[in-house]
């Protein structure tokens, strides 16, 4: 059977770009297009998990578990309230899982091998990444058909892409020996002050950077994107008309066509 998934990684290891904002509100838009989607939070601060309202204590079982091997994906799967997509959460146990795996030849496989378990009962399976490129961020490039970059229009936003972009090509060469690829999805410019001409600067450093690869959408500076996880429920859900959900459902489409699916 074809393989009908694609596994994108939402990733910058720079912090606070807006990688957890994307990550919920992407998929939660791609599942109100009627793709199957699966959003795995991938950060021990489990910010993803948290702006859904999964209360850690309820959590049975994390993506930590799925990654020890104690627990199947599928059986760590739950349904958020207000979301559309399927998650799996996270916790803070996840920060142990470098040591714990520290002596394991296979530790930068343990996502793939979970996640190509799953793979044909989704169309997409999205990963919140840390804000780093170790053992967790290695796994997610492993796993990923594709990366995601979100850049925030700001002051050093390029700061770190060259070191990302480094380990994407190392990743690259690994897995082209096994016929596997990591392509680049798009770079998705964020939070941008649409007022401030310095915004617009780097709009446009990131365009020549990157030309293509960049998205067509752009998501805006706007409150309701920060207030709506304070609600657990993702922007279409808590503020359908703004600009952020608009944005957020462009972004879902244009990832659709670019797919042609
Ligand atoms: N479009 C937006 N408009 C306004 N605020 C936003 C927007 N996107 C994200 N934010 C806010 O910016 C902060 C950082 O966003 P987010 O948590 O998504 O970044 P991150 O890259 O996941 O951070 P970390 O590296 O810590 O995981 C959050 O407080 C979030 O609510
Ligand atoms: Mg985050």
């Amino acid at each position: 059977m074809e393989d009908k998934c694609k596994v994108i990684a939402v990733t910058n290891q720079k912090g606070g770009v807006g990688k957890t904002t994307t990550s919920v509100n992407l998929s939660d838009y791609l599942a109100k297009f009627k793709k199957k989607t699966l959003l795995i939070d991938l950060d021990p601060q489990a910010s993803a998990t948290c702006s859904l309202g999964i209360n850690r204590r309820l959590i049975k079982h994390t993506i930590h578990d799925v990654l020890l091997g104690k627990v199947k994906m599928m059986d760590a799967v739950v349904n958020p309230q207000y979301a559309s997509c399927d998650v799996v959460c996270s916790n803070l146990s996840l920060a142990d899982l470098e040591l714990e795996v520290a002596d394991n030849p296979d530790k930068l496989f343990l996502l793939a091998e979970a996640v190509d378990s799953v793979r044909r009962y989704y169309d997409y399976i999205i990963f919140d990444c840390p804000p780093s490129l170790g053992v967790i961020t290695l796994n997610a490039l492993y796993a990923a058909d594709s990366v995601l970059i979100p850049v925030q229009c700001q002051f050093l936003a390029m700061d770190g892409l060259t070191q990302l972009l480094n380990t994407i090509k190392v990743v690259q060469k690994k897995k082209k020996i096994n016929g596997k690829k990591l392509e680049i999805e798009g770079v998705l410019l964020t939070m941008l002050e649409k007022n401030v001409k310095s915004c617009w600067q780097i709009v446009t450093e990131i365009k020549e950077c990157f030309g293509k690869k960049v998205f067509n959408t752009i998501i805006v500076k706007n409150v309701k994107a920060s207030e709506a996880p304070m609600y657990s429920k993702p922007v279409s859900v808590y503020a359908k008309s703004s600009i952020a959900a608009k944005g957020y459902r462009d972004l879902a489409k244009e990832l659709i066509q670019n797919n042609g699916k």
